[in-house]
């Protein structure tokens, strides 16, 4: 099965963009409004990222995102995931990377893709980058590493912490039975000053923080490929009974080829708390 490949992974998406509501508007001043008190964001920009500007239940927004099939797989039986998502999909990620203050991937997603986790496809600033590495496996060479004046964040085990390079801040979390609490690794990501956070991925950390209810919201970019086979997008406990679903109320936006899944989990979400400072 053949998996799209992407069109230019470095080259910026143009100022003006076009959505699935037909209207045009300039993506360039949408970061700095994003982040100021009262105005609202220029259409189609509102109706996407209006949601992720506040909290309903505390002060934090944590928002997952996860790229997949129609079939709800994001990689081949074989592993291979670069990339599900066109262009429209990899465009909207660098948006979310833009308006939030820290990025959080898992040791696995690390390790298989080495992503820089910057924004590169849009205008826009980029978050801190943080890993969740409970057994110290994240080689200091990871390119997320590098010292590029953005905060660089591992989350580890207590018992584990990885040999990282100078600079890299480390945040030790106990962990039970191999989890690290996601809504304690919430709580420690507010006290280093992070309110908006972004869980990337890869499927088994954004599942652990649905699982954990911490998620405000979840960003689902459905590519119209089918795969058949592969990795599972969601993993979650199983349950007997539809009643016993997590019910997420949704927004769909198309992005040019990719559908967005606006999925609304603040009925769900756990309260954790307060950022230190407000970014
Ligand atoms: N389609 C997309 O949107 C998307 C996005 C990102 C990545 N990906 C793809 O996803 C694949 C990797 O995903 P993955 O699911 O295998 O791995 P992953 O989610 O990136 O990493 C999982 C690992 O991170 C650690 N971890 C994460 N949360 C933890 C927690 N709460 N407590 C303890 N440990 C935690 C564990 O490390 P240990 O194993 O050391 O215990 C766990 O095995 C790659 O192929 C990548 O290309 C796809």
């Amino acid at each position: 099965m053949a998996v799209r490949r992407p069109a230019a992974p470095d080259r910026k998406a143009p100022g003006r963009s076009r959505n699935g509501s037909g209207a045009a508007s300039s993506w360039a001043p949408v970061p700095t409004t994003f982040r100021s008190a009262n105005r609202s964001l220029p259409n189609p920009w509102e109706r996407i990222f209006g949601p992720l500007r506040r909290g309903q239940i505390d002060d934090l927004v944590v928002v997952g995102q996860c790229g997949q099939s129609i079939d709800a797989r994001i990689a081949t039986a074989s592993g291979h995931s670069h990339y599900i998502n066109g262009e429209g999909g990899l465009i909207h990620l660098h948006r979310l990377r833009a308006l939030v203050d820290a990025v959080v991937i898992g040791v696995g997603t690390a390790i298989a893709d080495d992503p820089q986790l910057t924004v590169r496809r849009v205008d826009g600033p980029n978050p801190a980058r943080v890993v969740i590495d409970p057994n110290g496996r994240l080689p200091s060479s990871a390119r997320l590493l590098a010292a590029d004046g953005i905060r660089r964040v591992v989350i580890s085990d207590v018992e584990a912490p990885a040999v990282l390079p100078a600079g890299v801040e480390v945040v030790l979390l106990p962990a039970r039975e191999g989890q690290l609490a996601p809504a304690a690794i919430v709580a420690a990501l507010a006290a280093c000053g992070f309110r908006r956070i972004l869980i990337e991925g890869g499927a088994d950390t954004v599942s652990r923080f649905v699982a954990a209810r911490c998620l405000d919201r979840l960003h689902v970019l459905v590519a119209p490929i089918i795969l058949g086979a592969g990795r599972s997008s969601l993993t979650l406990p199983p349950i007997e009974r539809l009643d016993e679903a997590m019910r997420a109320p949704m927004h769909v936006h198309n992005l040019g080829g990719d559908v967005l899944l606006d999925c609304d989990l603040s009925a769900q979400r756990l309260p954790i708390g307060r950022a230190k400072i407000s970014m």
